[in-house]
């Protein structure tokens, strides 16, 4: 059993949509799959489409009201998702006891047997949720777009892992950092060049031979709550994140 954190501070990078394609792709798979959503925006809850908005989320899980099988809601896609609404932005102040960084690892223990994968999206910070993921994590994995903005934070993010792995999480690891939302119509060798250069700067981390194109038929399946495989399957994106799922499946056996 694996459990992914999909993490980059910087908003906007494709964790949400990279979190979802992992967790229907590897579900297609055949291999169980439980999607966690621990951003307050809720997006990988709505992008899912058939979410209960009515019991209990990873709020109330977090704040170890509730079970965790009490909050897993089964999807069409044949993937397990706990979803998160804006009540989970109070956590941040909320959980301010000793140990709260271990709280999402606590909450799933009893649960995370069951699955072979759980895939946890995480908001565009380095805040207690953040750090949450990481502690109850086996992986990290950290999409990027092309940009000297998108690398800069790159650092910080680093630095956080490595305190985590220093007071929280000792087995936790940076699995790879994945391109996402490349211009098809750029010269994306040259992008890719300069990309990797701006980041060994900042990071000694394996990075995803596959990249991710951008495509529209993204927005379109995200507004028509399907994944993009069963919203578009022929589609550049679809492709790119079948071939990337590969690559990350070929990478566990070595
Ligand atoms: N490959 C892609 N092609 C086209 N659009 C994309 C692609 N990946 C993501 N997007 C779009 O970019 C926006 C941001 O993507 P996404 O929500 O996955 O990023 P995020 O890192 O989760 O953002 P946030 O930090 O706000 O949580 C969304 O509108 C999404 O539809
Ligand atoms: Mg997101």
């Amino acid at each position: 059993m694996r459990i992914v954190a999909v993490a980059n501070q910087k908003g906007g990078v494709g964790k949400t949509t990279t979190s979802q394609a992992l967790t229907a792709g590897l579900a297609d798979k055949g291999y169980k799959v439980l999607g966690i959503d621990l951003d307050p925006q809720g997006n990988l809850s709505s992008a899912c489409g058939s979410v209960n908005y009515n019991v209990p989320t990873i709020y109330e899980l977090m704040k170890r009201e509730v079970t965790a099988e009490e909050t897993i809601q089964h999807m069409n896609g044949g993937y397990d998702i706990i979803p998160s609404n804006i009540m989970l932005a109070g956590a941040e102040q909320e959980l301010s006891q000793t140990g709260k960084e271990h709280r999402l690892k606590e909450a799933i223990a009893a649960v995370s047997d069951n699955y072979d994968y759980i895939i946890v999206d995480t908001p565009p910070s380095l805040g207690v949720l953040t750090v949450n993921a990481f502690t109850a994590a086996s992986d990290i994995l950290i999409p990027t777009t092309a940009g000297i903005f998108a690398t800069t934070g790159i650092n910080q993010l680093n630095e956080t892992v490595k305190s985590v792995q220093k007071y929280c999480n000792p087995n936790v690891k940076i699995t790879g950092i994945l391109f996402t939302r490349f211009n098809p119509r750029a010269n994306i060798s040259k992008q890719i060049k300069e990309l990797t250069e701006q980041l060994s700067q900042y990071i000694s981390a394996p990075i995803y031979k596959t990249y991710i194109r951008s495509a529209v038929a993204v927005e379109e399946a995200q507004a028509n709550r399907v994944d993009i495989f069963d919203y578009a399957e022929k589609s550049t994106v679809s492709e790119d994140y079948k071939a990337f799922i590969e690559e990350f499946l070929k990478g566990e056996q070595e």
